[in-house]
């Protein structure tokens, strides 16, 4: 359906007029992982942040997790399911290789009238996604876009590696997309990405470069290989640079951002980012503590807490941040 562009205004500004997040109710301490693998709490939580993280249930699916996100989402923006015109599903973990997880939330929705598709982008997928949502909106080609990041990073881990599977957890966040009538809406987004590096963080096997064999699962390939070193260092240049380049774009400085909303990889890439920034702590919104890495529902679940805590303000600038595999990086400039 095609809207009329409003007289005057050759685009159209997006506005978050809703978020939801959900996180499976099984807990996994540090201390849990204390006593699968040699690591400490105090080993983690000085070189991650990370306390806890949430573990999917077997009956659980990425899809199941993004429907009650989604659902939140709907309800705190009272729209109906059947208003949404597209839904984009960003994730690294989808039900299967096909249909796209997308239409599995749509069914369980019942979003009858939505186009329906997964964008792959690691754990900038939220970012990837909320730009792909805002374009549609902004051509005025549609006006309810669901957008939706969803992980279980659980059923990547090998559990016997302790740089990785200490670091990732399962959650979903959502966010429904409309056109502004106001100041508030997204002011800009950029988009990043460098494929040589691709091999700094992948799960290797399972697809059709490596299928699945007995060799390819007794070498673990179907879980996540990381170069942790090297990935915080790009990560943090990678981050600035964006972060620099969403502020500028919009003749903004760092003084001007109410909050820093970052995908929640690692507490010290995001204070790196922060000090480069001149940013307090005090305005950056962490949760890693309690979820640790959920890939690309990290930042619509810290969006969501903040919001509903009442922490973000009608009028803040947010700052949204992503970095992931890929490699692939983005920022977001929001008017809350
Ligand atoms: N518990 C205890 N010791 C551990 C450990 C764990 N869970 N994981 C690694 N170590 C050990 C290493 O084996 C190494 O021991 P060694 O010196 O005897 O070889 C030592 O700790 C230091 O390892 P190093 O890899 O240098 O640690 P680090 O400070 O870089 O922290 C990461 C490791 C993975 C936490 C960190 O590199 C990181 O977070 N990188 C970014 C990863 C990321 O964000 N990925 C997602 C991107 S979206």
């Amino acid at each position: 359906m095609k809207a009329k562009k409003p007289a005057g205004k050759s685009q159209i500004r997006t506005e978050i007029i809703g978020t939801g997040s959900y996180v499976p109710e099984t807990r996994m301490t540090n201390k849990d992982l204390e006593g699968k693998i040699e690591t400490t709490d105090a080993w983690i939580v000085e070189r991650t942040g990370i306390r806890e993280r949430r573990i999917a249930s077997k009956d659980e699916a990425a899809s199941d997790l993004a429907f009650q996100a989604a659902r939140k989402a709907l309800e705190a923006a009272q729209a109906a399911p059947e208003e949404i015109d597209l839904i984009v599903l960003a994730t690294s973990t989808p039900d299967m290789f096909f249909p796209s997880t997308a239409c599995i939330v749509q069914d369980k929705l019942k979003a009858t009238r939505a186009a329906a598709f997964d964008l792959s982008a690691a754990c900038s997928g939220f970012v990837y996604a909320l730009a792909v949502g805002e374009q549609y909106i902004r051509s005025g080609t549609y006006q309810k876009v669901l957008v939706i990041g969803t992980e279980i990073m659980s059923r990547l881990i090998n559990w016997t590696d302790r740089t990785t599977c200490v670091i990732f957890g399962d959650g979903a966040g959502a966010v429904l997309l409309a056109p502004s009538s106001s100041e508030s809406g997204i002011l800009s987004t950029h988009l990043h990405s460098d494929g040589s590096l691709w091999d700094l963080i992948c799960v290797p096997g399972g697809g059709s470069a490596i299928p699945p064999s007995e060799k390819m699962l007794a070498e673990q390939l179907n879980t996540i290989k990381m170069k942790g070193n090297e990935t915080f260092k790009v990560a943090v240049r990678s981050l600035e640079e964006v972060a620099w380049e969403a502020l500028r774009a919009n003749d903004f400085l760092p003084s001007d951002v109410s909050f820093l909303v970052p995908h929640q990889a690692n507490l010290r890439i995001i204070r790196a980012v922060a000090d480069r920034l001149q940013l307090p702590m005090e305005r950056v919104v962490i949760n890693l503590d309690r979820y640790g890495n959920t890939s690309a529902a990290s930042i619509p679940l810290a969006l969501d807490e903040a919001v509903r805590e009442g922490r973000i303000k009608k009028g803040d600038m947010l700052l949204f941040l992503a970095f992931g595999g890929g490699l692939t990086w983005g920022a977001s400039l929001v008017r809350w």
